[in-house]
């Protein structure tokens, strides 16, 4: 039997997750791929530190020289995330041809263009399917099962801490706070959540999409980047009463060879496959021009789920490695123009506080009909007393009528409050 060693760099949850998946399926994994995976190194911080796997002592090392300059060692795999040193470590890697699975979002979205050209410089194989949407198979589905497509569009719910706090509160009619609370307890949101909550994890996640789903360089700076923090339980009641469910999603869509790009908080009618979508799972939403509409749906984070993408990238590179059958996903060597997203059309929801006296909603819809923003419909909710909230569902519209408008209500003397604004995504499925 023959035998490939691999190094892991990092034991975190993944890093657990790949051992015990090596483990636990050797022997499916040794007929699938044809070899005996072995781990050969594991790089960690602390020597010291308590571990609740029976892995061999003399497999960890502080020391990435152990790893760099050990020749047996066919595969690094990165699994300490965040940018510096994993990229600077993958790319040691690759001059050393030594090949690279890695599960590093962050270090795709900033710096996968070096790390692309590099590996074909060095002719080295290097995969990613963990970085995004844990273990559903979407970058493989974009690079290999899709190929023959154009993608149009890519909506997908990409980050699991969120998606369970919206569906807490929606199920449970709770606030954000008690919500993020739970998710916290539960160790879905980390004691510093603003990454997932701020939406931070979604966009580089959508970097890596938009840029596999529309062969083109993105920059995650820009990428239009909204969290759910001000998402409050009225407006999932009030979402509720129009038909729909509050996600947050990561959405692409190419128009005329223009991208639009950008992660925020979404209302998305309640009979729609992503607005049943709840928990911690992910879901992402795909249409091609050949496949027509497609949906992934799963786990999109957790150890054994994202070991499960990382193993599988293991396993590729073995099958490919006396192919030389291999191309390096990314094919991103051009820019493509993104949309500003004042230039974006969309649906609004705008719930706004207001004094109840004459001629506020007159006011308030004059503004709008001066700037183009046609009213699908409008809600008045209060008890007679001084302020009221109003609630209006616009027909599809520029954004930047939208901005325009909200500045000249602002303006108004009557201290009119805005809520909340939220985009609509009126999708169906053909
Ligand atoms: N924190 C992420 C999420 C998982 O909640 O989906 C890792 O990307």
């Amino acid at each position: 039997m023959r035998e490939v060693k691999i190094a892991l760099l990092g034991f975190g949850n993944v890093g657990k997750g790949v051992w015990k998946i090596l483990n636990m399926n050797s022997e499916e994994l040794i007929k699938r791929s044809g070899y005996h995976i072995k781990i050969g190194k594991i790089l960690i911080r602390d020597i010291n530190k308590a571990r609740d796997l029976d892995v061999p002592k003399e497999l960890f090392t502080t020391n990435f020289e152990d790893i760099i300059e050990d020749d047996s060692i066919d595969i690094i795999v990165e699994l300490m995330g965040g940018i510096e040193p994993a990229v600077d470590y993958m790319l040691q890697g690759m001059k050393r041809k030594k090949h690279i699975v890695t599960a590093n979002k962050m270090a795709i979205a900033t710096k996968g263009n070096t790390l692309i050209k590099t590996s074909r410089e060095e002719g080295v194989m290097f995969y990613f399917e963990g970085s995004v949407a844990g273990g559903i198979p979407i970058i493989h589905g974009l690079n290999d099962n899709l190929v023959a497509n154009k993608i149009e569009e890519v909506i997908g719910i990409i980050n699991g801490t969120t998606n369970y706090i919206l569906t807490k509160m929606t199920q449970e009619k709770i606030s954000f706070e008690q919500a993020l609370a739970e998710a916290q307890k539960k160790g879905y949101a980390e004691a510093d959540p603003t990454s997932d909550v701020e939406a931070f994890d979604a966009v580089y996640k959508l970097c890596i999409l938009a840029s596999l789903a529309f062969d083109t360089i993105v920059s995650v700076n820009s990428i239009y980047r909204e969290g759910i923090n001000n998402v409050k339980p009225i407006d999932i009641e009030y979402a509720r009463e129009f038909g729909y469910v509050i996600k947050l999603l990561g959405i692409i869509k190419e128009t005329n060879g223009e991208l639009e790009l950008r992660v925020h908080p979404t209302m998305v009618p309640a009979e729609h496959p992503l607005a049943n979508v709840n928990d911690s799972f992910n879901a992402i939403f795909l249409k091609g021009n050949a496949v027509g509409d497609l949906m992934f749906y799963g786990r999109g984070a957790g150890e054994l789920p994202t070991g499960s993408a990382v193993v599988g990238d293991i396993v590729s590179i073995l099958r490919n490695k006396e192919k030389s059958s291999y191309y390096p996903c990314l094919k991103n060597e051009g820019y493509k123009k993104i949309k500003d997203i004042e230039e974006v059309k969309c649906e609004y929801y705008i719930r706004i506080t207001v004094k109840d006296k004459p001629g506020v909603l007159g006011e308030i819809s004059s503004i709008f009909g001066k700037n183009n923003v046609s009213i699908l419909s409008v809600i008045q909710k209060g008890k007679r007393e001084e302020l009221v909230s109003l609630v209006f569902i616009t027909h599809s519209t520029l954004e930047g009528n939208i901005n325009k408008s909200i500045g000249m209500i602002k303006a108004l003397n009557d201290s009119e409050k805005i809520e909340n604004i939220i985009r609509i995504e009126n999708l169906g499925m053909d």
